[in-house]
């Protein structure tokens, strides 16, 4: 049995092949465009393992996409590929409409193509599984109870109108077409590999690294933090026993203010790696200019995927970030290569790519 994973060198798709490979003997197709946040380093380990097959390329590609699913006929597609990062959609939103609605179209049309025609019996076990966001619900006053699937999409950034608008996508051709398709919506999340622009590795680094700590506006929106390999847990246990069109909603009712959290990161490091001068790394905590349309505050309620589906996160918010600056400190090399962009080089030298 093959699965197809699309942005498997991303921060979240690498930790899942990883994972799915560590209990699986089922082959991962490796479908990723190799972005600025797709990193072949992730999956280093995996190297010699013909399991793990990487083909670099765009999800939108429909040649490449139906020659994929053609060969090697996986009875599912997990799609995690996106651009992902609030700020960069803010600067340049042109990217996350090509990928994250155009390019996720055709791999729909495509998805579609290849299950109309499969023997009834494969037909019946695919699955398309789309990973989505807790951001299409938009955003939480402090009073609000947390987002139940059955919220209302109220997207505020164009990142998360571009998640919102492929969800929707996914949702219609279940219901025009009848295609298998689930949908997880999960809060932010955190862990090893994870790109150092967004808050909780990028705190991590500019510590390390003597630099400011820059906190948007006071630092009192706050976010759910679920450790990455949660993540990938409750999508192994939806794509085994999630109900057909349904949505399910992911966090591990961990709700922080930022400032929180880059204060708890400053303790570990104090802790894990105490400056030569004894000084505090929070003296580096800096407030700076706001996001534009800064979103107060999301939160999920993640009743539905428990009840129904028996998921629980296995980490606190204190294990797994204790894990997290833990793996950032052992991790010298990688950090520096993604700093650099020297892991581009890496991976021109490790993998034959197009
Ligand atoms: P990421 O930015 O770290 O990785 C995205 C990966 O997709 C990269 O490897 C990139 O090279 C690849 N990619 C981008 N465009 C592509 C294209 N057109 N074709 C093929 N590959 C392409 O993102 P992430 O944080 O790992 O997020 C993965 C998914 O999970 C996304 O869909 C995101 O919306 C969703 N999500 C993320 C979070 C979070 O906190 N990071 C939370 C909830 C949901
Ligand atoms: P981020 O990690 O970009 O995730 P998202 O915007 O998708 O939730 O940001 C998490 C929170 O941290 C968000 O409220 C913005 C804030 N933030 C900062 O205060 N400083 C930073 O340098 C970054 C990257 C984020």
């Amino acid at each position: 049995m093959t699965i197809l994973v699309t942005g498997g060198a991303g921060f979240i798709g690498s930790n899942f092949v990883l994972d799915w490979l560590a209990q699986s003997d089922e082959t991962v197709i490796n479908l990723d465009k190799l972005t600025y946040a797709g990193n072949l380093e992730n999956l280093a380990s995996l190297q010699a393992d013909g399991r793990h097959i990487f083909v670099r390329g765009d999800v939108g590609d429909r040649v490449l996409v139906d020659g994929l699913l053609a060969e090697h006929r996986p009875r599912a597609v997990l799609h995690f590929a996106a651009e992902s990062h609030v700020d960069r959609s803010i600067h340049g939103p042109e990217d996350f409409i090509q990928t994250n609605i155009v390019a996720t179209f055709r791999l729909l049309e495509a998805a579609r193509t290849y299950w109309s025609a499969l023997p009834v019996t494969e037909q019946v076990d695919f699955r398309f599984l789309h990973v989505s966001t807790d951001e299409v619900y938009g955003a939480l006053s402090p009073d609000d109870p947390p987002f139940a699937e059955t919220n209302r999409y109220e997207p505020n950034s164009p990142y998360s109108a571009s998640k919102a608008a492929s969800d929707h996508l996914v949702r219609a051709w279940h219901h025009t077409y009848g295609m298998p398709v689930l949908t997880t919506n999960c809060s932010n999340n955190y862990g090893p590999y994870h790109f150092p622009e967004k808050l909780i590795p990028l705190m991590i680094v500019n510590a390390l690294a003597g630099k400011p700590l820059p906190v948007y506006g006071n630092g009192l929106q706050v976010r759910d933090w679920l450790y990455v390999k949660d993540h990938c847990s409750a999508i192994r246990r939806v794509l085994e026993a999630g109900a057909l069109g349904e949505t399910y909603n992911i966090g591990g009712w961990n709700e922080k203010p930022n400032i929180e959290i880059v204060q708890r990161v400053c303790e570990l490091l104090d802790e894990m790696r105490p400056k030569a001068d004894g000084s505090s790394y929070k003296m580096q905590i800096t407030h700076v200019v706001d996001r534009p349309g800064h979103d107060r505050r999301y939160a999920i309620d993640a009743r539905k995927i428990e009840r129904e589906l028996g998921w629980k996160p296995a980490e606190t918010f204190d294990t797994g970030i204790r894990k997290t600056v833990q793996w950032y400190l052992d991790n010298p090399a990688w950090v520096e290569h993604v700093q650099t962009g020297a892991y581009h080089d890496w991976v021109a030298k490790q993998y034959e790519v197009a």
